[in-house]
């Protein structure tokens, strides 16, 4: 049993798949809560001095997800939206930090999802950043709906296992999407 005393929420963690929003979404958020924007993605980028397309290239995934877990570790312990990778939740690792620090209370976690469908086309908007989805630009419309629904499968479990709450965001832009995620982070006060 835990019998400490409940902290207080720190931060808002946003998981989801590449493409649905958790940069454009955590900045939003951010503004509404007044509280730092913080992106898992942009804190590796910093540390390992190269784009992740690149880092995947020379020293391949998994030590790229060792990496992610230290900074995941370090980032959850900031005051902030957090704005994570897609692949973090795959780690088993980083669900039990994620987990354990929703059940402090630390964390709030929202999973932002969409359809394979909305997911493939704004990746291919930004075709040079997603090294698991088409690093090499081969694939064309049919194919990377494909591949996406393909990890989606994989994940769809893992980001559910992980989520306080979901928000479907495919016919929502990002503010809309900030703005439901701001009542389950800081819901309106009731006057008794
Ligand atoms: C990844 C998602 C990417 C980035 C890396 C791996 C994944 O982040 O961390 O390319 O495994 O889903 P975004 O979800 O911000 O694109």
């Amino acid at each position: 049993m835990n019998d400490s005393a409940p902290a207080s929420l720190q931060n808002a963690v946003l998981i989801g798949f590449m493409g649905c929003g958790k940069s454009s979404v955590a900045r939003r958020l951010a503004q509404l809560l007044n509280w730092p924007s913080l992106d898992l993605d942009a804190q590796i980028e910093d540390r390992i001095n190269t784009s992740i397309k690149e880092f995947f290239a020379t020293h391949g995934e998994v030590a790229f997800r060792q990496i992610e877990s230290e900074e995941l570790q370090k980032a959850l312990s900031q005051h902030g939206v957090l704005a994570t990778g897609g692949g973090v939740p795959t780690q088993s690792h980083n669900r039990e930090l994620l987990q354990n620090a929703q059940k402090m209370g630390v964390s709030c976690v929202i999973y932002l999802r969409a359809t394979p469908e909305t997911l493939a086309t704004r990746i291919r908007r930004q075709p040079d950043v997603r090294p698991l989805i088409d690093g090499n630009r081969v694939l064309d419309w049919s194919e990377t709906v494909a591949r996406v629904q393909f990890l989606l499968e994989q994940r769809a479990p893992f980001y559910e296992s992980c989520a306080d709450f979901i928000i479907d965001g495919d016919t929502l832009s990002a503010h809309q999407i900030a703005q439901i995620a701001l009542a389950f982070v800081a819901p309106p006060k009731t006057c008794s």
